[in-house]
Formats: structure tokens, C-alpha cells, sequence
């Protein structure tokens, strides 16, 4: 399987010049699984709920559309952030695409810093899709400050946990490591690059987008500064072997009687 990310540089609240961004760098790429980074069409740092919201699309809007074109274009199936609204509610989010078909979508569960003020925190389950013979779970950047999230989503039968990101500690890449060995499964963390200065808040974004193997090995590292795409090749069914010898499996030898 090839499986990579897209690493981008959006400008805020454009999300015309940030699809034709995504396009250039997507040109003439084949892949199974692409990522994208968390918001990326919209950017992240909002000064206000109303301007959250005059951003915000259900799951068959324009950014929908694009990314269904993005996948037709690589063959990928693509996972992506955005903004969803569900009535009078706004999700920070990310769409599983394949094709035409939307596959699902996500809600970041663990919202960070300001988004709680933006956001309504997620609202259903981590879930598993099975597409094209890989079983990919979603979550959401600072959701990885979680281990239950991984964990759920292992536990759930993920193969490849597709993580869109907007990165602004420093941590996450060499975490994503523990995640992946602990679980045995793959990531593939896609981070946007750039500085956002609005309202009270600058923030910069750290790339590094990165492609974590089952036994904790970085498969694919990305600049800090500069847009990107790469992609790895992986055999996927290495993460259904979950013995790191013949005596432990990480999940068969759980204590759940000594767990809270
Ligand atoms: C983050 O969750 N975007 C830091």
C-alpha cells in the first residue's frame, strides 16, 4: 500500500487558494491513502465563533467536492479536516473520501486550547472503515495526547490511524512513535507549516508531517518548513500481528481487571 500526506502552507480563510495549493502539490501523484492536514482549507486560528461558522460545511459542501476530485485525481482514499456543521453546531472534523463516496467522518473528541470556544467537542464514537483492504482509523491532532484514542481505534481493528494535524508543540512526532509501538499500527500524521497571527494569538506550525511504522520505525519524515508531499510504501497486515514475541501481545495481554 502507498500511503502519504499532503503538507501544506494555507492562507487563512481562503479556501480557493488553499484547494489550488493542495492541487499543485497533489499533481500527477498516485497513492492509496493520502492525508491532509486538520482545517486546511480554512486555516485554524479563529478570532470568533461567527467566523468559525461562515466557514463551517456538511459533509457534501465545496470542500467535500474538491477532495472527492483529489481522490479521483490520485486514486487515493483521502482523509482531510474540516469544518462541520450539523445544525446549529460546529465540528472541528475530518471526511474520509473515496472516490464520490464519503466513508465517514470524525469529530476531534479532545479539543485544544481555544477550539473549545469555537468547537462543539465530538459527539460520536471512533470508528474504523474498511476500504480497499485497509481498516483506517480517524483522529485528530491533539487527540494523540490521549492514548485511549489510539488505543480505541486498535482496539476497534484499525490497521493505520489517519491523523490530520495543525501542530504547534513540539512533541507529537516523537509521541506518535510510543503510539504506534504500543499499538502496534501505522500513523500517518499529516501537519500544515506556517505562522498565523489573529486576534490575540500567533501560532506557528511545526511540520513534520510524518509516517509512523507498526514497530515504531519513522518511515517518512517532512521538512519543518516547507510544503510537501511524500509517500511510503507499507504492508499493512504487519499490523494485525500484535505479539512482539512469542510469549506478549500487546492487546491479548491486557489487565483490564487492573485497569480504571
Ligand atoms: C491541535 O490540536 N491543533 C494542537
Amino acid at each position: 500500500m502507498i500511503v502519504g500526506y499532503i503538507q501544506n502552507s494555507p492562507v487563512f480563510g481562503d479556501k480557493t487558494h488553499n484547494f489550488s495549493q493542495i492541487s499543485d502539490l497533489a499533481k500527477g501523484m498516485k497513492a492509496d491513502l493520502l492525508v491532509l492536514p486538520e482545517l486546511f482549507a480554512t486555516g485554524y486560528t479563529f478570532t470568533s465563533k461567527e467566523e468559525a461558522f461562515s466557514m463551517a460545511e456538511d459533509a457534501s459542501g465545496l470542500t467535500c467536492g474538491f477532495l472527492s476530485g483529489l481522490s479521483i485525481d490520485t486514486g487515493a482514499v483521502i482523509v482531510a479536516g474540516f469544518i462541520e456543521q450539523e445544525k446549529e453546531k460546529i465540528y472541528n472534523a475530518a471526511i474520509m473520501i473515496y472516490g464520490d463516496k464519503v466513508i465517514g467522518t470524525y469529530r476531534k473528541i479532545h479539543l485544544f486550547n481555544k477550539e473549545k470556544l469555537w468547537f462543539s467537542p465530538g459527539n460520536k464514537p471512533f470508528e474504523v472503515h474498511q476500504v480497499n483492504d485497509m481498516k483506517i482509523g480517524m483522529m485528530i491532532c491533539f487527540d494523540w495526547f490521549f492514548p485511549e484514542a489510539a488505543r480505541t481505534l486498535v482496539l476497534k481493528g484499525a490497521q493505520l490511524i489517519a491523523h490530520p494535524s495543525n501542530l504547534v508543540m513540539p512533541w507529537c512526532q516523537t509521541a506518535m512513535v510510543t503510539r504506534c509501538l504500543e499499538n502496534r499500527v501505522f500513523a500517518v500524521t499529516a501537519n500544515r507549516i506556517g505562522r498565523e497571527v489573529r486576534g490575540d494569538d500567533h501560532f506557528n506550525f511545526t511540520g513534520g508531517s510524518q509516517v509512523t511504522g507498526f514497530d515504531g520505525t519513522i518511515l517518512s519524515a517532512a521538512p519543518t518548513d516547507k510544503t510537501c508531499v511524500k509517500t511510503v510504501d507499507i504492508d499493512i497486515h504487519n499490523a494485525d500481528n500484535k505479539l512482539i514475541n512469542p510469549f506478549n501481545d500487546l492487546i491479548g495481554d491486557r489487565r483490564k481487571d487492573y485497569y480504571l
